[in-house]
């Protein structure tokens, strides 16, 4: 067995497994090199379909990610071996830089989550190890296959496999995207809920055409595109308590975070939480005050300023972080002035905003919660 380093450093193992001896039952499947998706498609036919829409199969081409990645070449930094670890992962260990063959520009593809054997999360710089045109690896126990040979892999229900990728420390020591450490910090590891049991959840298809079509038969969600409605779910507001005090209403509103495995909004800080309150006169409906809160992360550079340009990601020397961690609740307070005498309505929402700080144009906006009440004049 042939053990080669890995082009980025240290950590990425390479094993290039006894293939030859396999070549024959797998005609289709390179042995000593990463499959395209096209060939997985062929007989994993709806799996590749739901892969085929997420963001991990544009991790690479998502015109987002490729403006911020061109900014960083021009600045004269090295974005390759930075940037494509994750976003084209296979281009560090086939040596494709300048991701010229297609295979590289299909980003998170399947033959590389499929080849992972092992992940040293403390390694930042090359966590995971990769077994090259060896066997498929899956949770499933007892699965075979003619195309491939099969190695049930239990770190592929595991949140490890993830965390080799959703957590990012840049070149000043500095954690920018910590969804891993996040969720580990929670009580759902103890729950022994990973992150598959939330983005990978069971939905109707059929595992590959072989299998045929049972009744019933589930196959893991590959789309990662659960996440508005998972977002009205996760996300909670109380109906706001309002008491009269002499000319105020004081309003006290609690938002909870029940069912995000990590704080919210989790991930790259382009995306923010708002937390928006309005008293108006329940007779006139004239509007009495209004306030906001948002929550998310900002990246600051030495001197303390916000960085709002996703190429400044490696720039950033501190954090600063007032997002909902799992299962918190936060209470917050507000005041407003009011005329005495006047029944007052207190209206609260909460609405997920995502921007781009490159394509302004790229923005969504969900209503995550709203809650209303009315106070009566004294
Ligand atoms: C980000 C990593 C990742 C990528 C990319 C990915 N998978 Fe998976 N795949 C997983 C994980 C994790 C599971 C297990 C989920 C579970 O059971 O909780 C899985 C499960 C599977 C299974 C088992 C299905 C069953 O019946 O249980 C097959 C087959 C599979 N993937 C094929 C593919 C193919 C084909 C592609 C590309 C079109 C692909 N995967 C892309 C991570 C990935
Ligand atoms: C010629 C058809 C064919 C091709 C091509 C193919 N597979 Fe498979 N694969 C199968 C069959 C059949 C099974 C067994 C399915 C079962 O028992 O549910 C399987 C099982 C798997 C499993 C095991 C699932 C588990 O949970 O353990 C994974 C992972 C997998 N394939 C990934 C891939 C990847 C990645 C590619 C492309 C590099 C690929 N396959 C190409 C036919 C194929
Ligand atoms: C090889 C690196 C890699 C691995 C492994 C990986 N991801 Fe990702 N993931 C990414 C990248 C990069 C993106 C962002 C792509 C983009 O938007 O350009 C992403 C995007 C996502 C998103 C969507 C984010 C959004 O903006 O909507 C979810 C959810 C997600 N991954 C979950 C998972 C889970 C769960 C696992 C483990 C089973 C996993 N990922 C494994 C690299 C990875
Ligand atoms: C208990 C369920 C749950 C678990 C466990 C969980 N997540 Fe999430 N995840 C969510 C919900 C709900 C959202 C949307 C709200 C938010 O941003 O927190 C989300 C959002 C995300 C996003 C942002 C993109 C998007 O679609 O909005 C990423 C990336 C992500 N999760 C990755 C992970 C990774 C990686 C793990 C494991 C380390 C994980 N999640 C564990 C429920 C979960
Ligand atoms: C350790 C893995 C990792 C590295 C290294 C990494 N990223 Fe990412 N990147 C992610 C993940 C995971 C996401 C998306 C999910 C999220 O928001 O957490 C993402 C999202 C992004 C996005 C937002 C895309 C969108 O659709 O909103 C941009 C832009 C981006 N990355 C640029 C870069 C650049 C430029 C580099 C190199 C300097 C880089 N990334 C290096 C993991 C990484």
């Amino acid at each position: 067995m042939a053990r080669r380093m890995g082009w980025w450093g240290l950590g990425v193992l390479i094993l290039l497994g006894a293939v030859a001896a396999r070549a024959a039952e797998t005609p289709h499947l390179n042995s000593t090199g990463f499959t395209s998706s096209q060939v997985c498609g062929t007989c994993h036919q709806d799996i590749f379909a739901m892969w085929k829409g997420s963001k991990h199969a544009r991790a690479f081409e998502n015109p987002i990610f490729a403006a911020a990645y061109r900014d960083l070449q021009r600045e004269g930094g090295d974005a390759r071996r930075l940037c494509l670890r994750c976003h084209a992962p296979i281009a560090g260990i086939t040596g494709d830089l300048e991701a010229q063959q297609a295979i590289t520009r299909e980003g998170v593809t399947c033959d590389f989550c499929h080849s992972v054997a092992g992940v040293a999360i403390r390694d930042t710089d090359s966590p995971f190890v990769v077994e090259v045109g060896g066997p498929k690896r899956g949770p499933k126990v007892g699965a075979s296959s003619a195309a491939h040979a099969i190695q049930p892999s239990i770190l592929h229900k595991s949140s490890r496999l993830c965390g080799g990728c959703h957590e990012f420390r840049n070149p000043e020591g500095l954690t920018t995207i910590s969804t891993f450490s996040e969720w580990r910090a929670s009580s759902y590891p103890a729950e022994l809920r990973a992150c598959q049991d939330c983005h990978f959840l069971p939905v109707n298809g059929r595992s590959t055409i072989q299998t045929g079509n049972p009744v019933g038969s589930k196959i893991p969600d590959h789309r990662l595109q659960r996440s508005q409605e998972q977002l009205r779910d996760a996300v909670k507001l109380d109906v706001p308590q309002v008491t009269r005090e002499a000319g105020r209403a004081v309003v006290r509103v609690a938002i909870r975070n029940t069912g995000s495995g990590h704080a919210v909004p989790t991930g790259h800080p382009s995306r923010r939480l708002l937390l928006k309150v309005e008293a108006r006169s329940a007779g006139s409906g004239s509007l009495l005050g209004e306030a906001t809160r948002t929550y998310q992360k900002q990246l600051l550079d030495g001197g303390g300023r916000v960085l709002v340009r996703d190429a400044d990601l490696m720039r950033a020397r501190n954090v600063s972080d007032n997002r909902i961690a799992p299962h918190e609740v936060r209470t917050e307070t507000f005041m407003f002035s009011i005329p005495s005498g006047e029944a007052v309505r207190v209206r609260a929402e909460v609405e997920y905003l995502y921007r781009s700080h490159i394509l302004a144009s790229h923005e969504w906006r969900v209503l995550v919660s709203r809650q209303e009440t009315t106070v009566p004049g004294n």
